[in-house]
């Protein structure tokens, strides 16, 4: 009787951005994203399938031992437990464990990270099978949408076709591109505005409306860009989309700034990079850090220049990944790998 699922599930980055929904507690998206899925920075989480009717528990893992959950995320994760707990039909009460492997709340997809890795883990903990569509849809009802792409590995559009509810569908495997993703992390606290109050401002940006038009596009155009592994016609593409959310953000009403002056650093950086010849494309989620895109080639120069800038206090090399994977060991003892 006592399942349990340790899982580590990755963040992923958004190469045309999830901007804007019809309904934010399921995120239904107004626009289809393109993301990545990254490999180091993980959400691993443990879940533990308890007695009936036994009350749910939510555990941060620290080096100093179990912590419990308090506040908005206690609430999002006991949420999602009990929708999870009615998909699988169960009265089994559940106990989480869980850790980041990076800074939460800072534009590297925190949520979508937990989310994922909570939805694997659960029905890991139940001994429940479920595809990856099925994964997909109930890791986008925890009302973080971009962890629906975190529950796929590679290259993932999110959602598949014109339904807005659809699932994510896998582009290409991770094996299919080497593409790396240097994080410049340029703030380290939770960001001002989460993403969610972003979504629910984001139709009152001038700026929206003609986004829209142009998404399709640029959809396409990163398809086929992954498909034919083709970086100098993804970068321009992503970059632009990246800075048009931010254009959109700060125009919403209330306006919503995410940057901070070393942002703008490194996206100069960046630029500066390209003109000596080195492909490197900036992109950046609801938050200041910056992921420049590149080659593995041009992974160690570009790592090493933009670790110098003024404000830079870190890097994190990550790169594509396979997506959510079981792990050995468990959270509630302090360790697993
Ligand atoms: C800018 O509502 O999925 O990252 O739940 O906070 O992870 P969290 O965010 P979510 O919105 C994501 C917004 C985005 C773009 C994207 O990932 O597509």
């Amino acid at each position: 009787m006592s399942g349990e699922c340790t899982v580590a599930a990755p963040a992923n980055i958004a190469f045309i951005k999830y901007w804007g929904a019809t309904d934010l507690e399921q995120a239904i998206p107004c626009n289809a994203s393109i993301s990545m899925t990254l490999r180091e920075c993980v959400s691993r989480t443990t879940v533990r399938a308890l007695g009936a009717g036994v009350a749910d528990e939510v555990w941060h893992a620290t080096d100093t031992g179990l912590r419990a959950a308090d506040g908005a995320f206690r609430d999002r994760a006991l949420a999602h437990l009990a929708r999870l707990r009615a998909w699988a039909g169960t009265d089994r009460g559940l106990a989480v464990a869980t850790r980041n492997s990076f800074p939460a709340d800072a534009g590297i997809a925190s949520s979508a990270a937990g989310f994922a890795a909570l939805t694997v883990a659960t029905l890991g903990a139940l001994e429940i099978d479920a595809t990856p569509q099925e994964l997909s849809i109930l890791a986008r009802r925890s009302g973080s949408g971009s962890a629906s792409r975190s529950v796929m590995g590679g290259y993932v559009r999110w959602p598949d076709g014109d339904d807005a509810e659809a699932p994510a569908r896998q582009l290409a495997p991770a094996a299919h591109w080497d593409l790396r993703d240097v994080v410049v992390l340029v703030q380290t606290g939770a960001k001002g505005v989460s993403s969610l109050d972003g979504h629910r401002r984001a139709a009152s940006s001038p700026h929206y409306e003609r986004r829209q038009t142009l998404t399709p596009g640029r959809l396409a155009t990163v398809s086929d860009a992954i498909a034919a592994r083709d970086l100098d016609r993804l970068g321009p593409v992503i970059e632009e989309d990246a800075i048009e959310l931010h254009l959109i953000a700060m125009s919403s009403n209330p306006a919503i700034f995410y940057w901070c002056p070393a942002t703008l650093r490194v996206l100069e950086a960046v630029r500066q990079m390209r003109r000596r010849g080195i492909e490197a494309w900036s992109t950046m989620d609801a938050g200041a850090n910056v992921h420049v895109i590149c080659s593995p080639a041009a992974e160690e120069a570009v790592a090493a220049e933009l670790e110098e800038l003024d404000g830079v206090y870190g890097i994190i090399r990550d790169g594509v990944g396979e997506g959510p994977q079981a792990i050995v060991g468990s959270l509630f003892d302090g360790a697993a790998s």
